[in-house]
């Protein structure tokens, strides 16, 4: 059996959480080891690097070198390895997060990014010569004011949470344009719609993968 790496992302309150651990769940009785991870994070490192990037004062360029050495360390310990085994990776955020964030969102040129990307990146796990990416990226897409209503009800506010409407559209537009960059490895997820709804566009995304038989 193959390794499959699954990355979810979108806006603060995009709503993934209870569609992470759902799919998680949903592929374990599918009889698929899962691993189940989040950026920043998956371990001790990294986590210590996300306490900084959500509530440390920093500069773009600070927080991208961070998330990508808090990310260099957990492709090289968890990611990399799980997938040699052949087991499904779910992480909450990758890459493209922070082609998003840190890029759209607080203006970091791409072309700056991809170079961070492949300093950070290249060469770990099986392919030598390229960066590791996800197999299938459910970005969780909706109106930024949506979102905003669900994250005010939520709960305190980390750095990014903070940030205004404007912030969150640029952040958006960053996911869109990955999105049509690389059209294959994406799914976008009409996150407006109900939990039921979402959940079913999620199971049809990783179903049409070959991982979940449709109706699972
Ligand atoms: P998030 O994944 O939304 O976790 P929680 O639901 O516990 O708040 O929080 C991570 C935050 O970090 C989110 O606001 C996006 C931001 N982030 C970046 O700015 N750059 C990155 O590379 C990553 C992975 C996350």
């Amino acid at each position: 059996m193959h390794g499959f790496f699954i990355s979810f992302e979108g806006i603060d309150g995009a709503g993934k959480s209870s569609h992470i651990e759902a799919l998680a769940q949903a592929l374990r009785a599918a009889g698929r080891n899962v691993v189940l991870t989040r950026e920043p994070g998956g371990t001790a490192l990294a986590e210590q690097v996300r306490q900084l990037l959500l509530h440390q004062a920093m500069d773009a360029t600070t927080e991208a070198l961070l998330a990508f050495a808090a990310r260099r360390d957990h492709v090289r310990q968890v990611i990399a390895p799980a997938l040699a085994r052949g087991d499904v990776v779910i992480s909450d955020r990758f890459t493209d997060a922070t082609f998003a964030y840190q890029g759209s969102g607080r203006g970091m040129d791409w072309n700056t990014l991809l170079e961070i990307e492949r300093l950070a990146l290249a060469g770990i796990g099986e392919k030598a010569d390229s960066v590791l990416k996800p197999d299938l990226t459910l970005w969780f897409d909706l109106p930024v004011q949506v979102a905003a209503r669900r994250l005010a009800a939520a709960r305190t506010p980390d750095r990014f949470e903070a940030l205004d409407e404007g912030f969150f559209a640029a952040v958006s537009a960053g996911y869109a344009q990955r999105c049509a960059q690389d059209g294959a490895r994406f799914a976008r997820i009409d996150a407006a719609q109900g939990l039921d709804a979402v959940w079913q566009q999620v199971q049809q995304a990783v179903a049409a993968r070959g991982l979940l038989q449709p109706d699972a």
